[in-house]
């Protein structure tokens, strides 16, 4: 692997230059106004993968945004890797808080990333990160030193909820056949703290309408007599936490995994400090379920938000007005054993259950997904921890992260394997927020690590 690291020494700079015309592409997958871009996001996917050497490559076309498919296969002797990414990014908004245009990449230094970040919107969530395996696949390739077959899958949908990926996953078993799915789109610890992800939190997303009276009514001849559907939002919303921040839906929290004291205390060794976490927020305190440390609210517990809740008058200044209508936008992160859809289901009984008879209440759901858990003992699993400690010069620690990338239980239950989640970034990156950026550090950290997991993964998988 030699000429390998060389050839990527030697290159980085064409590198960068590459993946930042990738993020001058506004591939907003939530919004239809960018269907162009997004198509020719797929096209400029699918152009490196051609020229770095990847064969078959396809853009296939979906009910929604396309995929893109490439392989490189050697030998059927060999094992295959199956790289999947997601080049879609999350809105831009609120695009008065960037700093510098989403889509105009900038390097600039920061404090965690003294070397500079590349700052764009999909930078690390998940073109950049993307974009290190198709140049460590273009290293390999071009010298020669490739170890295993490849195969390609990245899509435009994963920022809202991989629904045509997981029809193309049924309906093409053979075509994406492979030993194991090898995905970087998650985070370590820190540039000098690596880790290996090794459970995600899955998700169940709905959406409330309450309504009052038949229409807007004038708050002062109405107020005080007629439910305003505002107030019974707030009111139900804060009644699903109790005192303990414990989610106050009946049946929530039954099938959700024990963790052991024991495993607690192993996962509790992972390095966190509460006062910078604090200071980088610029928050007062933490909150969160009693009884648990902040990266176990983060991790191995469920939660409830709100993401978003509006109704009534927001314009300039005062409208005296009592709404007929209160919406908000609600996600709950799951854990193992917890299944969306009943979660969907408990919620949605226990929100109808609660509203008083002045107002009525419809939930409507949105995506899902289930959480994972990779397990250690596997030779892709060890190839992850050899290749990190290959390169960062320390032993990377397993840990379970917050996020959620429904598709990998997916790759699981049709495809029948397990993913090792291998991701470079950092929590503080910013991803889904203004100013979202990737460290230096970490891209090309990124494309000299993933070699090392491709031979350490051949040797060890062939025992
Ligand atoms: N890459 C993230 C998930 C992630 C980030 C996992 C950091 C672990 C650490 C992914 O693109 C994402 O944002 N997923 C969504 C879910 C999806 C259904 C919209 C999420 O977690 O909100
Ligand atoms: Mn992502
Ligand atoms: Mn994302």
């Amino acid at each position: 692997m030699q000429a390998t690291q060389q050839y990527i020494q030697q290159n980085r700079e064409r590198f960068l230059a590459e993946l930042l015309d990738w993020l001058r592409i506004p591939s907003v997958s939530a919004d239809p106004k960018f269907k162009g871009d997004v198509q020719r996001m797929a096209e400029a996917v699918a152009d490196q993968l051609r020229a770095t050497g990847a064969e078959n490559v396809e853009v296939c076309p979906t009910a929604g945004h396309p995929i893109v498919y490439g392989e490189k296969l050697i030998s059927p002797e060999l094992p295959t890797v199956l790289v999947y990414g997601h080049y879609d990014v999350q809105p831009a908004d609120p695009l008065e808080l960037w700093e510098s245009g989403p889509f105009e990449p900038v390097i600039k230094k920061t404090e965690l990333h003294p070397d500079g970040a590349i700052f764009a919107r999909g930078s690390c969530d998940d073109k950049g990160q993307v974009f290190m395996h198709i140049k460590a696949f273009e290293a390999m390739s071009a010298n020669s030193e490739l170890p295993c077959n490849v195969k390609f899958m990245i899509e435009g949908e994963e920022e809202v909820g991989s629904v045509n990926l997981g029809k193309y996953c049924e309906a093409n078993k053979d075509k994406l056949k492979c030993d194991v799915v090898l995905i970087s789109d998650t985070s370590i610890i820190a540039n000098d703290v690596p880790s290996v992800t090794v459970g995600l939190r899955g998700l169940s997303y709905v959406e409330v309408e309450v309504t009052g009276p038949n229409r807007d009514l004038h708050s002062g001849i109405y107020g005080g007599a007629v439910a305003n559907p505002v107030n019974v939002l707030c009111d139900m919303i804060s009644s699903l936490h109790d005192e303990n921040r414990h989610i106050a839906i009946p049946g929530f929290y039954d099938d959700v995994e024990i963790i052991s004291e024991a495993e607690r205390a192993e996962m509790s060794k992972a390095p966190h400090n509460e006062a910078a976490y604090k200071t980088a927020l610029n928050i007062g305190d933490t909150m969160g379920e009693a009884g648990f440390t902040t990266h176990e609210r983060t991790s191995i517990r469920p939660t409830l938000d709100v993401n978003g809740i509006w109704g009534g008058y927001i314009g300039e200044g005062a409208k005296t007005v009592l709404p007929a209508k209160a919406f908000a936008k609600i996600s709950m992160r799951l854990v193992p054993h917890q299944h969306p859809d009943k979660i969907t289901e408990l919620f949605a009984k226990h929100f109808q259950s609660i509203a008083p008879p002045s107002v009525s209440v419809e939930v409507r759901p949105h995506h899902g997904g289930f959480p994972v858990v990779t397990p250690t003992d596997t030779p892709e699993y060890q190839a992850a921890h050899k290749a990190m400690e290959a390169t960062f010069g320390k032993a990377p620690i397993p840990m379970r992260e917050g996020g959620s990338i429904p598709i990998v239980a997916l790759f699981e239950s049709v495809l029948g394997v397990k993913s090792v989640l291998m991701g470079f970034g950092l929590n503080s990156d910013a991803i889904h927020s203004p100013n979202e950026h990737y460290g230096l550090f970490n891209f090309y950290k990124g494309i000299e690590t993933i070699p090392h997991f491709f031979s350490h993964y051949a040797v060890l998988k062939s025992k």
